[in-house]
């Protein structure tokens, strides 16, 4: 097969990349090593920046996210028994995310390859990238016992931390920044009406909290626990009467409770890698970089890299102009960077810390208390909270 881009991953950030591209008339070709309900079966966030939403319109697969997601202006900061709004329309002057599941973002973006006749190969095996130094590197693979190839002018690698992409790079040629935290995220899903109809995060003694949701009958629960905690030591019953604790007594109170559809614990970690291409590689997404949930960047982060590699790539077939290829990794380290600093951020100012010090702990909540005394310190969360421009 001969392509002009491969794509190493069928998760959000292959799939939106290809989608743009063909749209503009550029081949892609997606080598995915799961089955598309797999992909389908992964849950998570569903916060999207607004620039994130102009990327699904112009990917021609906006349509259902601007039906049936829902626009959030704000959402609330919990502590200390009260529950503080960010005013995110008001102090952005008028932008808001939209809340829609990254599942359901997932299936449109199949829907839209699938009606533009995009390829998508699933169950490719022993994905392998070769020639990035040169000038004619192609992918290799298996898929029903036999060996295929695709050249190519350029590959990208979307296919997430555990990826062949990053570790095909050798590793003098690259410089990892990590930092791993001392706690986790216990999620839970139920079949149940939100407690809120806008996001809750909650810091309390006992560790952070949060009251997230899918759709108006569909709710997503987190709370902070130990790295030890394992998911069958967390019965339905323990998971709730812990997050009420944390939450403020009318918010626990007005909360339905229900058994979870799905129960996990998913480690806290930031890293990033440097630089985000390897001759003619490039590197977008979690690939290239993780971040603690908190802020809810994961998958935004991922749209910037999108957004910068598919307008260096027009610049490239459309008018031969190079620069903005040679510029990716620096312009998509700058972005990312700031997403790592206010996700840090944010886990930090909102979770307990088992080897925090007095000292820290009264930064904490000085943080805390100047930013809901200052209207700068809330339009800076909010900015970033909505996303900075690319
Ligand atoms: C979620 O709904 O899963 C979610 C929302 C916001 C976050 C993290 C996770 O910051």
């Amino acid at each position: 097969m001969r392509t002009q881009v491969g794509i190493i991953g069928g998760g959000p950030s292959g799939l939106l990349l290809s989608q743009l591209l063909h749209v503009r008339g550029i081949d892609t070709v997606v080598l995915e090593r799961h089955t598309r309900d797999y992909v389908l079966g992964r849950i998570r966030a569903g916060v999207l920046e607004h620039g994130f939403a102009k990327l699904m319109r112009e990917a021609q697969v906006g349509e259902r996210m601007d039906r049936e997601g829902q626009v959030h202006d704000g959402f609330a900061i919990a502590h200390d028994g009260v529950r503080e709004r960010v005013d995110l329309k008001g102090l952005t002057g008028g932008n808001s995310v939209i809340v829609y599941g990254q599942t359901e973002l997932t299936r449109d973006l199949y829907e839209g390859r699938d009606r533009l006749g995009g390829v998508v190969v699933h169950e490719a095996e022993d994905v392998a990238p070769h020639g990035l130094e040169g000038d004619r590197p192609y992918l290799s693979y298996r898929k029903d016992g036999k060996d295929e190839r695709v050249d190519c002018d350029y590959v990208v690698g979307c296919d997430g931390f555990h990826g062949v992409s990053r570790k095909s790079i050798p590793k003098e040629r690259i410089r990892e920044h990590e930092r791993v935290y001392p706690f986790g995220w216990l999620g839970v899903l139920t079949r149940t009406p939100p407690v809120s109809h806008e996001l809750i995060y909650a810091t309390h003694d006992r560790g952070f909290a949060l009251c997230s949701l899918r759709s108006p009958m569909l709710s997503r629960y987190y709370i902070q626990v130990p790295l030890s905690d394992a998911v069958d030591q967390w019965s339905d019953e323990a998971f709730f009467s812990e997050l009420k604790r944390r939450l403020p007594e009318d918010v626990g109170a007005a909360m339905v409770t229900g058994p979870s559809i799905e129960k996990s614990i998913a480690p806290l970690r930031s890293y990033v890698v440097e630089p985000m291409r390897y001759g003619r590689m490039f590197l977008a997404g979690d690939a290239a970089h993780i971040v603690p949930p908190t802020g809810a960047r994961g998958l935004n982060s991922a749209a910037s890299d999108v957004y910068y590699l598919y307008h260096a790539l027009l610049d490239h077939y459309e008018r031969g102009d190079d620069r903005d290829i040679d510029a990716y990794s620096a312009k998509a380290l700058a972005r990312v960077w700031k997403g790592q600093r206010f996700s840090w951020w944010m886990t930090t100012l909102l979770h307990r810390f088992p080897d925090a010090s007095a000292f820290d702990r009264q930064l904490q909540k000085t943080d805390l208390a100047y930013l809901f005394s200052s209207r700068h310190a809330l339009a800076s969360l909010a900015e970033n909270y909505v996303g900075l421009p690319f």
